[in-house]
């Protein structure tokens, strides 16, 4: 069994039911050209399509930005779903079942039964509270809305709604013939001590908190007045089997739709549910509130299917919090790549669009600095520049966060940042960094880079073994005969696709390039390199042939010359003499066969 959990018989047949040309029609205008379909890459921004898909290999492969998937990373991308998630989608899309995954069927149909009818809950309930807000009774909600600044194609757009008393709820529920237990477990209701249910958001402004598949899933509600000691200014609903404020993202909805027409490089992630709203309205629709500042893991892993890159933007006095450094760290292991926005003092981005307006916002966007900048920059609030003592202090606590720094242009960076600070001269600096790091370093340094003339000739190697596995698995006349051996290759990804082949050759089964996507996880970056070579004027072009020729000698040269290398170093350390000579005999005839390769040039 895969890793992914799912036989290869069952991925087959999901594939071969969703049709990938199909599903991509839902989401982009797709041109037909010959036997394959083109269209704008959703995944970056273009005018003229790159974007291919492969009717008969059934996969898509930009030619410009390179990505490359199959009918299941499609819908993946496009309804941000993860694997197991998109697969269900395919799945029932083709009325396929499942396969059973091992639990108790039935005990799973009873929780989705009751989930079903908590989701009834929450949307009856939000429809309720839209209608209060329009129904003229709610003029204190209406002109609370007014004074935020909120249009109504906004308020309408992201569904608010109005609590007008504790009573109106409960009942409607009751009505609608939902059990009290239902209700009090969907949490928009709760119990108060002479066990009568009540309103959890009564007389608030309600915010619904929509999840990536359209469903209300809680409410946030704010007090229309200032907060009291009594009353919290935003009550969100308590933790159901629906709602779990460390699993959600608010605006994720949105944001999907958003995703689905625009490439998308980056979000915004802030505090607030106001903030989410007022940047949205500003014309910054890639915005997701966190609901509070301590963003979770599961948040981030949210976040990485959406985009690479995400803007922290929160309060303006976020720097002096450092405790919430953790919640930026935890974005970095996702490995996506994390700026933080300054904002004036005491604002949030709320404030800002609204009293800067949205270009001052946008400024602020451009000039948000890398973590690293970052760190350092809200290390500055700690010492005291004005004194030399201070000063000191401060440049001896920035090399701990210079010397996290990767990368040595941006070292050098941070270096000058800091002599701008102090006026201690940047060679001084640079000797501190120096020692700093020769003090930390107790492990061995990494393994030095190869020379720049093995790089370049690995570099060689690499795309020739490229071509040759995409003239196969594209079934090039000129490769057919062509025999793949898995030793040839170093390269991970190489060796699968080789593998897989030889598993196809074998079977008599045909080569679908579909079925490897599974198989390649998170990186496919190298697979992508290979299907790049799927064009006209590579594959199939006049010098194509020859091409080929050329990239089987390399490849061979390349294995042989290894094996010299390899043998070279065993006889240098072999002591017992006929075994020595063997194995020069057999060095012998290794470079007699280099010499033949030798005499083609290539
Ligand atoms: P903020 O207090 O920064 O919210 O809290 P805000 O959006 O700026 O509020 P106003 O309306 O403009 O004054 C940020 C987020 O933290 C959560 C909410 O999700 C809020 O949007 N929060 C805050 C709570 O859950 N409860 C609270 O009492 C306060
Ligand atoms: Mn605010």
């Amino acid at each position: 069994m895969p890793k992914n959990g799912f036989s290869p018989e069952f991925m087959q047949e999901l594939k071969a039911r969703n049709d990938i040309v199909e599903i991509a029609a839902q989401y982009m205008t797709l041109d037909k050209r010959g036997y394959n379909y083109w269209a704008c890459c959703p995944f970056h921004h273009e005018k003229t399509p790159s974007f291919s898909i492969q009717a008969a290999e059934q996969y898509y492969h930009c030619f410009g930005c390179g990505v490359s998937g199959d009918v299941v990373n499609l819908v993946m991308e496009m309804e941000s779903l993860s694997f197991p998630d998109a697969v269900r989608y395919l799945a029932a899309r083709a009325k396929m079942p499942m396969p059973e995954m091992n639990f108790d069927s039935e005990r799973t149909a009873e929780l989705k039964k009751k989930k079903d009818r908590l989701l009834k809950i929450l949307l009856t309930s939000a429809r309720f509270y839209l209608q209060n807000l329009y129904g003229g009774q709610a003029q204190a909600h209406m002109e609370y809305i007014e004074k935020r600044g909120l249009l109504p194609t906004t308020v309408k757009k992201f569904g608010l709604g109005a609590s007008l008393d504790y009573d109106s709820l409960p009942s409607l529920l009751l009505d609608s013939g939902f059990t009290r237990e239902e209700i009090e477990e969907s949490g928009v209701c709760a119990v108060n001590p002479r066990g009568k249910l009540f309103d959890a958001q009564a007389e608030r402004l309600i915010i619904p908190i929509i999840n990536s598949f359209d469903e209300v899933i809680g409410f946030g509600g704010r007090i229309l007045g200032k907060k009291t000691d009594r009353e919290a200014k935003y009550k969100n609903t308590k933790e159901t089997m629906l709602f779990n404020k460390r699993k959600t993202l608010y605006n994720v909805n949105l944001l999907k739709k958003y995703k689905q027409k625009n490439a998308l490089p980056y979000v915004i992630m802030v505090e607030g549910y106001m903030d989410t709203i007022s940047l949205y309205q500003a014309g910054f629709c890639n915005v997701v509130a966190s609901m509070g500042t301590s963003l979770t893991q599961e948040q981030a892993r949210m976040l990485k299917r959406y985009a690479e890159n995400v803007l922290i933007s929160y309060d303006g006095d976020f720097a002096g919090q450092n405790a919430d450094l953790r919640g930026l760290e935890i974005l970095k292991e996702e490995n996506l790549g994390v700026k933080v926005v300054l904002l004036p003092d005491g604002e949030d981005p709320d404030d800002v669009v609204r009293k800067r307006g949205a270009a001052a916002y946008r400024e602020c966007l451009d000039n948000a600095l890398p973590l690293v900048d970052y760190k350092l920059h809200s290390l500055e609030r700690g010492f005291d520049l004005a004194s030399a003592e201070g000063k000191r202090a401060y440049a001896r606590a920035a090399m701990s966060v210079i010397a996290q720094s990767p990368s040595a242009a941006e070292r050098e960076d941070l270096l000058k940042t800091v002599r701008d600070k102090t006026g201690f001269t940047y060679q001084s600096l640079a000797r501190d960094l120096e020692e700093y790091t020769a003090g930390k370093r107790a492990a061995p340094a990494a393994p030095a880079a190869p020379p720049p003339a093995a790089r370049d000739k690995g570099d060689k190697v690499q795309k020739a073994c490229r071509f040759l596995l995409a003239a196969v698995l594209f079934r090039q006349p000129y490769a057919e005969r062509f025999s793949l051996r898995e030793e040839d290759f170093q390269n991970d990804v190489h060796r699968t696709v080789v593998r897989y082949i030889g598993a196809c050759r074998e079977a008599g089964r045909d080569i679908r390039v579909s079925d490897l996507f599974e198989t390649f996880g998170e990186d496919t970056a190298e697979f992508n390199a290979i299907l790049d070579l799927n064009t006209e004027e590579r594959l199939f072009g006049s010098g194509a042939e020859k091409y080929f020729s050329d990239c089987v000698r390399t490849v061979s040269r390349w294995r042989i010359q290894q094996k010299i290398a390899a043998l070279t170093q065993q006889i240098g350390a072999e002591q017992d003499l006929a075994a020595r000579r063997a194995l020069t005999e057999e060095l012998t005839a290794l470079t007699g066969e280099l010499k033949n390769y030798q005499n083609y040039r290539s």
